[in-house]
């Protein structure tokens, strides 16, 4: 009751009708209290409701690799869920083109059975299928051969509606080698062209990542696409923009006084992100030689979650006022000079232990990895944005696989009270506050801050106030896939990266990976599985005084 007096005194309950948003803080107290002041202003473009937004315009989603393990695990339950809450276009067709031979037919059964196995509702309801089903199409054809492309634009044509044969989504789920040659070959055939001002129909590639494997390759594959698209029909995907609690981190700071008050350097002592995983490089192992923790992980989810916490107001939520205030944070990043790479990055690889009481074999073991590999599979950093609000507060970031669970949390530490008043009290050791939005699983946001406890000494104990979007909203978990999809037939590229946004986060990690150079891994360096990560990791917090906080499972 007492903190509902403070919060309501500076403002908290203001009726501002846009910000949606303000009744997540409204949850931060008892709920029955938060669900008497909730507002339900939706902001354009960022609703979190099935209501929100609908893609209007009928179009056609063409899946280039529609035999990959992506589109039956991700892109057709998303989109058949997209069809069950009505946010489908109609009329709209899905055309899988790959190389095995296939029918219509044989293609929808595999998609079905992918539905039944990996949706989040895998009951699949005859009806609902039969009528969304009709709207699937196999293509088959070998991404390298013209005449396929050619026999592309015919099928498109067949569909006999021009929409469907002009407004196009090409997905791009295939080996990042072919998608320079995908685009080539689109564009000779005349499917895919560079939008101009008045035209009628509108055509968007969507590309999953990895987007280059370093800047070099990342501007080569830029410029190849942008020879026949304009950068606002490239929509690079990385799917954590596509969670839910990612895009609320921005609702969260812009639509509460309260916390974006407090958000900068006099007010926080520093802020730790940690991305951990439960599981290990599975069948991966071949790409992951390729690439590792640094590539795969840390150069676009982690840098993604860092920008969204770290970046300032934009002037509007229009895609490119977001998206510059976002490019703006990673070109402040202190370049990592190798000097620093030696004291601010460590990285790490799992050996055999147990996770969740399953065994683990170590990476050196694992399928397709080089037994003497030295590609970390953990990476933590310590970073600097060298901007006016956060200058000297380190950013840590750290993720890594075969850790003890699966979850994504940012953690906002507060710099300590003045301990004046308690000294005469001897030992009193004062908690910081912090404060810590949890991205996934059992997504929330919890206050940390001291309460005295009851009784005649002056002991205080660090109390909690939590949110929980499921005990407030109710289970509410689309995929990321659905969100992208949507905003992708929509032609909104706010939770798309940028060109001159996945370049930056390239420049950051190769100086950080030319820092290591062929070095191999240390004895800190490596870490059982069901782990923390090494030791070394805990050395780098060590140093500055400071521990990580470890995520907690899901209660
Ligand atoms: C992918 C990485 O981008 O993200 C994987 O390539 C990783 O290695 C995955 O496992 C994690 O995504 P999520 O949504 O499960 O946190």
């Amino acid at each position: 009751m007492f903190l509902c007096v403070i919060f309501t005194q500076i403002g908290l309950f203001s009726r501002n009708k846009n910000l949606y948003w303000a009744q997540v803080l409204n949850c931060l107290l008892p709920t029955t209290y938060a669900s008497a002041q909730m507002e339900t202003a939706v902001i354009p473009g960022l609703s979190r409701s099935n209501e929100g937004r609908k893609a209007d315009e009928p179009c056609t989603i063409v899946i280039f690799g529609a035999s990959g393990d992506l589109t039956v695990r991700k892109l057709i339950p998303a989109l058949f869920h997209l069809y069950k809450d009505g946010q489908m276009p109609e009329p709209f067709r899905v055309v899988g083109f790959a190389r095995r031979d296939k029918t219509d037919a044989s293609w929808r059964e595999e998609m079905k059975a992918g539905i039944e196995r990996f949706s989040r509702s895998p009951e699949v309801d005859s009806a609902q299928w039969e009528a969304f089903s009709k709207n699937l199409f196999y293509h088959r054809g070998d991404l390298t051969d013209a005449e396929a492309y050619a026999s592309l634009r015919t099928r498109l044509a067949d569909f006999d509606n021009e929409q469907l044969a002009n407004n196009l989504i090409f997905y791009l789920a295939i080996s990042p080698s072919l998608f320079g040659d995908v685009v080539d070959h689109l564009h000779e055939v005349k499917l895919l062209h560079r939008w101009e001002e008045g035209d009628q129909f509108w055509q968007r590639v969507v590309v999953e990542k990895p987007f280059g494997h370093d800047l070099q390759s990342a501007r080569e594959l830029n410029a190849r696409l942008v020879k026949h698209a304009r950068e606002r029909q490239i929509l690079r995907i990385d799917h954590y923009l596509g969670k839910e609690t990612v895009q609320n981190i921005m609702m969260f700071r812009f639509s509460n006084a309260i916390f974006e008050q407090l958000w900068h350097r006099e007010a926080i002592e520093h802020v730790q992100i940690t991305v951990s995983e439960d599981i290990g490089v599975g069948s991966r192992g071949g790409y992951f030689e390729e690439a590792g923790t640094m590539r795969d992980m840390m150069q676009n989810h982690l840098l993604q979650i860092l920008s969204l916490v770290a970046m300032e107001p934009p002037p509007s939520l229009a895609a490119e006022d977001i998206r510059n205030e976002k490019v703006k944070v990673l070109k402040s990043i202190r370049p990592m000079t190798p000097e620093a790479v030696a004291q601010q990055v460590v990285r790490g690889q799992y050996f055999a232990g147990t996770v969740n009481g399953e065994n683990r074999t170590g990476y050196r073991q694992e399928e397709k990895v080089n037994p003497e590999s030295n590609v970390e599979t953990y990476a933590a950093l310590k970073l600097f944005i060298d901007n006016w609000r956060w200058s000297g507060v380190p950013f840590y970031l750290r993720t890594g696989k075969n850790l003890p669970l699966r979850a994504s949390e940012v953690r906002v530490q507060f710099r300590p009270t003045p301990s004046v008043l308690f000294a005469a009290q001897g030992n009193l050791d004062l908690d910081r506050n912090a404060l810590t939005l949890r991205l996934q699983p059992d997504e929330g946001i919890s206050l940390r801050f001291n309460g005295k406890v009851p009784g005649t000494t002056i002991a205080t104990r660090p109390v909690r106030m939590h949110f929980g979007y499921d005990a407030e909203f109710g289970a509410y978990t689309p995929e990321a896939y659905e969100r992208l999809l949507l905003e992708a037939m929509a032609g909104d590229a706010t939770l798309f990266i940028r060109r001159d946004e996945v370049e930056t986060a390239w420049q950051f990690i190769d100086a950080i990976r030319a820092g290591w150079g062929d070095e191999v891994l240390s004895n800190r360096e490596f870490y059982a599985a069901g782990t923390w990560g090494p030791e070394a990791a805990e050395d780098l917090l060590a140093q500055d005084g400071h521990v990580w906080h470890n995520p907690q499972p899901a209660k």
